[in-house]
This record gives C-alpha cells, structure tokens and sequence, in this order.
C-alpha cells in the first residue's frame, strides 16, 4: 500500500523540509501538503518541489482552530484521501527549572504538546474514515529520558509520547499506524537559539533523520515501526 498524500508541519524546519524532498525522491507519485509559520520559506520550498505541492498554508498552528483548519485544507487538496502526517512542528528550551518562567513553560507546551494533540485528533479521524494512515511525529529522546536544564521541554515531549500511545490503542483497529522518532541531536536550525550547542558532525543528520522517516513510511504495514530510538554516540540519553 503506497502513501502518497502526506501532510507535513514544520515543513519550513529542518527535518520537514528535507523529508519532503525525500519522500518525492522515493515516489514521484508523492504529493505534499506544506504547513509552517514562516510564509516566505514555505514559498521557497513549494516553489522547489512545485507539482509535488498539492497545498500550502502558513499559519501559527498555536492559534484558536488554526490545526484543524490545517488538517480540513489537507484533505480538501486530496480529495478526501489523506494517507499520512509528518508532524515535525516544535520548539525548543534549554532552561534550568528555577529559571523557566510561567510563561516559556505555557509556550512550549501549547506548542509542543497542545498543537500535537490538535493536529493528531483531527489528522486521524480523517484517515481512520478511509481505514489507511500513518501519523508519525518526533518526541526526541527528551520524549523518554531526562537532560538537565530541559524540564519544560522534556514535560512537552514525554507528554507527546504518552498521549499518542493513548490514540494508537484507539485507533489501532482503523488502519493507522502512529511513529514516534525518539531521535537524539540533529543538526537544523533548531539549535540556533537555545541556550546549548551542539558540534553538526557529532549529530544526526537531517538527511539522515529523512531517511529514516522515509523508509518507514514506505515500510510494508507489519514492519512500521511503532517507536524508534536513534541517538549518536555523542548524545546518548537514559543508557
Ligand atoms: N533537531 C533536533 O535535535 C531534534 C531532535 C529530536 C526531535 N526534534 C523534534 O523534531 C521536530 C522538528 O525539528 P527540527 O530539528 O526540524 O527543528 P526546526 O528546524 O527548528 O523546525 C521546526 C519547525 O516547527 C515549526 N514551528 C515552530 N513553532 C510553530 C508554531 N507555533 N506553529 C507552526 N509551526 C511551528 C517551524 O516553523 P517556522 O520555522 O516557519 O517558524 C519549523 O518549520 C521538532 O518537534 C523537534 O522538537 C528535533
């Protein structure tokens, strides 16, 4: 079963965007949905990957409806037949505890966890009426381990894990499968502002963390995996 009908958040990020390239790379019958805050990049890349782009639409996927409007547009631009979600969509925060305010908590959660849950509730109730979907998304390794100085986000992202098991029971029946990538540091502009850095060459790639994505996309059903730790050497977490 081929899938070919992707919507992709944070397509104007690092990760979405490589595995965008990718996955029409893989199957030139691939048509993507874009979504992401910055207007301009989304241009640049819709215009790169031109008739691969069934869609776009920038938005900030924090405010009032605007997941769900994403996820109603996807399935517009594909007649229905939404097969699949990439949800790379995140912030990050590297803050001790006594130093995160109310503030930078709220926001990390509203984007991290809020906006997954949102994209995820509408996205797999609209392939769960076509009995074929995959929802893939990317906890990180702070999705299952502890780091000091990254409780905000670490509470975003474990949050994110036990709230997309919780659907995968529900939905486990219908045909669609859920992918959580605990993936350790991959070198994007992710880290550009955060208060920690990382060496690129001692970190995932983007094109690697793509491939990854993308290989099990294209998985047969049995072989989809439901959770996949990948950590380099450099950042392993929780052994
Ligand atoms: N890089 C890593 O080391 C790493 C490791 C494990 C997991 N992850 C996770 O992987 C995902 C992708 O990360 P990345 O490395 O590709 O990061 P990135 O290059 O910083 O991209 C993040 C993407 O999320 C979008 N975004 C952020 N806030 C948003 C909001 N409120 N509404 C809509 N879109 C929003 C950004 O849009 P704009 O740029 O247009 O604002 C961008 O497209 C994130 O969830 C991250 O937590 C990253």
């Amino acid at each position: 079963m081929a899938f070919t009908n992707i919507l992709i958040t944070g397509a104007t990020g690092g990760i979405g965007a490589e595995t965008a390239r990718q996955l029409i790379a893989a199957n030139p019958d691939t048509k993507v949905f874009l979504t992401g805050r910055d207007a301009q990049r989304l241009e640049t890349l819709a215009d790169e990957l031109g008739d691969h782009v069934a869609g776009q639409h920038a938005c900030d996927l924090t405010t009032p409806n605007a997941a769900a409007k994403v996820v109603e547009q996807a399935v517009d631009a594909f007649d229905g037949a939404l097969d699949a979600v990439i949800h790379c969509a995140g912030v990050g925060l590297i803050k001790s505890a006594a130093d995160t305010t109310d503030g930078e908590f709220s926001r990390i959660i509203n984007t991290n966890t809020r906006t997954t849950f949102l994209i995820a509730q509408a996205s797999l109730e609209a392939m769960a009426a076509n009995k074929k979907g995959r929802f893939f998304t990317l906890p990180g390794t702070l999705g299952k381990y502890a780091m000091r100085n990254a409780s905000a986000y670490v509470a975003s992202k474990w949050a994110v894990t036990g709230m997309l098991k919780c659907m995968a029971l529900e939905y486990q029946r219908k045909n669609v499968n859920i992918g959580l990538f605990f993936f350790g540091g991959v070198a994007t502009p992710f880290w550009d502002d955060l208060d920690m850095k990382i060496a690129p060459d001692k970190v995932i790639s983007a094109e690697t963390a793509a491939q990854v994505l993308v290989q099990s996309m294209n998985a047969p059903d049995h072989l989809v995996p439901s959770e996949l730790v990948l950590q380099p050497e450099s950042h392993q977490l929780g052994l």
